[in-house]
């Protein structure tokens, strides 16, 4: 089968959409997908460049899948072949992918399989860190950075969903006009504009309770002048590759909690991801929630999809095509 793939870490010109990989086949517990999209995620240039969780090279890249089950290994009683599903897996950037039946969902009924390849990561990462971490309650405002990222675009939705009010940030203005697209109730250019500032008015100086910030930097720092009392930040990525400092006075001065997320390093079993999927996969059949497609490209076109995600041109995902 072809499958794309880092026979040695690097930039975007060690991708290959290479034949000839073996085509993988479902162990007990697993379930053999044939891949109809697969999302992009910003970790996929972490990996390609070895800086990311995972064994040496060569692998295949990509962290979700969205088709249809081509055959199940024994013991998976939850699944049969022709049904549409997505999963969160590794190597999802194939013609086929093996998952494990536990990281498999139901698709959306009405979404296209191509389209469900682009919603559990993001769409898990969101929940979880609103939910999970930062225990977001009704009339809570709720800080989104990076919020025309495809984790920015879910948890706006849920969010808005979960009866909290949103001030969104991102670098143009066609990003915040997505967001309010999406329902955000504020946008803030934070590349041009002093967000601190503006959340600041916005809220009346009470801050905001909640912030979900990927960007890290002077991003991550400004952020703090921005948490209300009991407020909690979860900074789940450092996209900017910038470090940050945080001064204690800043985190206690508003009986605050910072806290981090991270997906692929929550120990397993430690996060419901099949219940969190199923009340997810229920309000995109609902339309209440729906997946922001920024494009699809063919997998062959990947090293140009890599390149797409680190000028900071997307809005939404990108979803790669076998
Ligand atoms: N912890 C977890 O479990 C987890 C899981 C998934 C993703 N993540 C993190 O969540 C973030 C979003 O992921 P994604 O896949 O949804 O990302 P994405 O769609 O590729 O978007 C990333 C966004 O980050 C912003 N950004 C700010 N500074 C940047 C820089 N120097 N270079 C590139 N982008 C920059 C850009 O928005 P603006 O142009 O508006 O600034 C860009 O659109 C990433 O930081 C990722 O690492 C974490």
């Amino acid at each position: 089968m072809k499958a794309v793939r880092v026979n040695e870490f690097g930039g975007p010109e060690v991708l290959r959409w290479e034949d000839g990989v073996t085509e993988p086949s479902p162990g007990p517990g697993e379930v053999l997908i044939k891949v109809a999209g697969a999302g992009m995620n910003f970790a996929d240039q972490s990996r390609r460049r070895g800086t990311y969780p995972g064994g040496p090279p060569p692998t295949t890249l990509g962290m979700e899948a969205g088709g249809t089950v081509a055959s199940v290994g024994s013991g998976v009683s939850d699944f049969k072949v022709g049904d549409n599903v997505m999963a969160r897996v590794a190597g999802a950037q194939a013609e086929y992918v093996a998952a494990r039946a536990a990281d498999v969902f139901p698709a959306p009924r009405g979404v296209d399989p191509v389209l469900a390849g682009g919603i559990p990561l993001v769409f898990l990462t969101a929940y979880h860190i609103l939910r999970t971490r930062a225990d977001i309650q009704p009339g809570d405002t709720v800080l989104v950075h990076a919020a025309a990222s495809g984790v920015g675009t879910a948890a706006i939705q849920l969010a808005r969903h979960w009866g909290a009010s949103v001030i969104a940030t991102a670098s143009t203005e066609e990003k915040l006009a997505l967001a309010r697209s999406l329902g955000a109730d504020h946008t803030v250019n934070y590349v041009d504009d002093d967000f601190q500032a503006r959340v600041k008015e916005i809220t009346g100086e009470r801050g905001v309770e909640v912030i979900l910030d990927s960007v890290g930097g002077d991003v991550l720092e400004k952020s703090m002048g921005c948490l209300g009392v009991y407020g909690r930040l979860v900074t789940y990525g450092n996209a900017s590759g910038a470090p940050a400092s945080l001064a204690a006075r800043d985190i206690f001065s508003v009986c605050g909690a910072v806290m981090g997320f991270s997906i692929g390093r929550s120990p397993e079993g430690f996060l419901d991801h099949k219940g969190a999927m199923a009340e997810m996969v229920s309000l995109f059949e609902s339309g209440e929630l729906r997946l922001v497609l920024d494009r699809t490209m063919p997998m062959g076109a990947v090293a140009e999809a890599h390149a797409h995600l680190a000028n900071r041109g997307t809005l939404g995902k990108v979803i790669l095509t076998p």
